[in-house]
């Protein structure tokens, strides 16, 4: 790869993809190079907000543009495959917004397609790039606080309530689970691993997806992940691990920076972290250096990482009788 700085393209340029640009401007060696939108008037207008050079009133044009390095995939779920394997046909890097895909098969095929055309592709689960996030796994890995008991994080926001919305419609891959309640599911999984047993049950809405979900994971040494997503009412969004000799609480909004509170019997101290945009800095620093190495797989939110987490969204679906 190139020394100059690194080109991005945004394809889907909606709410999510507005943070991230104002992220990449904290990137020191990152250019927003190229914007794509359905329609052009849209991309121009996001450039103007947000920065960036050429927009496109087309994916497929943009994805013609030999001076992109990487696209940056921030469309509704239910389009992450189409749009990964129109990028990969292209030989464009990306970073695909989560979830990855709607279910493992379509997830399997986008990483086979990667690795035959030998491009670089991420699942953008941004958490495990987090300080904070990371200043929790080590502590618990430390081991200087026994082991994890139990685990309890929640996510939940009262979104307005709108049939047609990505939210809430089901044709675009709506409901809680796969918007925000793959954080929990995804902590869980980074801090303890593939559970023994999944149950979980939810509410599903007047448009059929789930608006509540509540997810428990069972380990067989006994250890527990108590998991909650819901788009209709906004709750605590903290995630808190019980270990043997101590509490470590992450504070609201944990998905995102926040503080960290390690409480022993004698003992409490809150540790805060300086961060400088929204987070999706650490992530997309994560890709650039990837790219620069060559890499076509990330280190860190690997293909089977993807495939682990879609794999048990595939299983917590099963369960609550979701099927898109
Ligand atoms: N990492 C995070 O923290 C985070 C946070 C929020 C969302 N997300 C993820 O990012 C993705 C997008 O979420 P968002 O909240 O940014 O959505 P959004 O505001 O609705 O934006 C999605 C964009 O996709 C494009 N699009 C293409 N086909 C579409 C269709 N048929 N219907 C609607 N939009 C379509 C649209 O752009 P044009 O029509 O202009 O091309 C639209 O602006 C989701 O998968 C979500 O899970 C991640």
């Amino acid at each position: 790869m190139k020394a100059e700085k690194i080109k991005w393209a945004i394809l889907g340029p909606g709410k999510i993809a507005a943070k991230f640009a104002t992220s990449l401007r904290h990137v020191e060696d990152a250019e927003i190079y190229a914007v794509a939108s359905r329609s052009l008037e849209r991309a121009e207008d996001f450039i103007n907000k947000n920065g960036g050079k050429k927009a496109f009133g087309s994916y497929e044009e943009m994805l013609q543009d030999e001076a992109v390095d990487v696209v940056y995939i921030a469309t509704p779920h239910v389009f992450h495959y189409e749009h990964t394997l129109l990028c990969l046909q292209n030989g464009k890097a990306i970073l695909c917004e989560k979830p990855f895909a709607i279910n493992r098969q379509q997830v399997e095929e986008m990483i086979s397609t990667a690795r035959e055309k030998q491009v670089f592709l991420m699942e953008a689960m941004w958490t495990p790039f987090l300080p904070h996030i990371q200043f929790v796994i080590d502590q618990i890995n430390s081991g200087a606080y026994g082991k994890i008991k139990k685990l309890t994080a929640d996510f939940g926001f009262n979104a307005p309530y709108n049939e047609s919305g990505r939210l809430f419609l089901k044709s675009l891959g709506g409901g809680s689970l796969l918007d925000i309640g793959i954080y929990p599911v995804f902590l869980a999984l980074h801090s303890l691993g593939l559970p023994e047993k999944i149950q979980a049950k939810a509410q599903l809405g007047k448009t059929e997806v789930d608006e509540i979900c509540d997810v428990v994971f069972s380990y067989s040494n006994g250890v527990t992940a108590e998991l909650h997503s819901t788009i209709i009412k906004k709750t605590p969004t903290v995630a808190e691990f019980e270990l043997e000799k101590a509490n470590i609480r992450i504070s609201s909004r944990w998905h995102e920076p926040a503080t960290v509170t390690i409480a022993t019997p004698g003992e409490t101290t809150t540790k805060t972290f300086d961060v400088a945009s929204f987070g999706y800095e650490y992530e997309a620093r994560h890709v650039q250096e990837m790219l620069r190495k060559g890499r076509t797989e990330s280190d860190v939110m690997s293909f089977e990482k993807s495939l682990q987490l879609i794999s048990v969204l595939d299983e917590i679906r099963k369960e609550i009788r979701l099927e898109y």
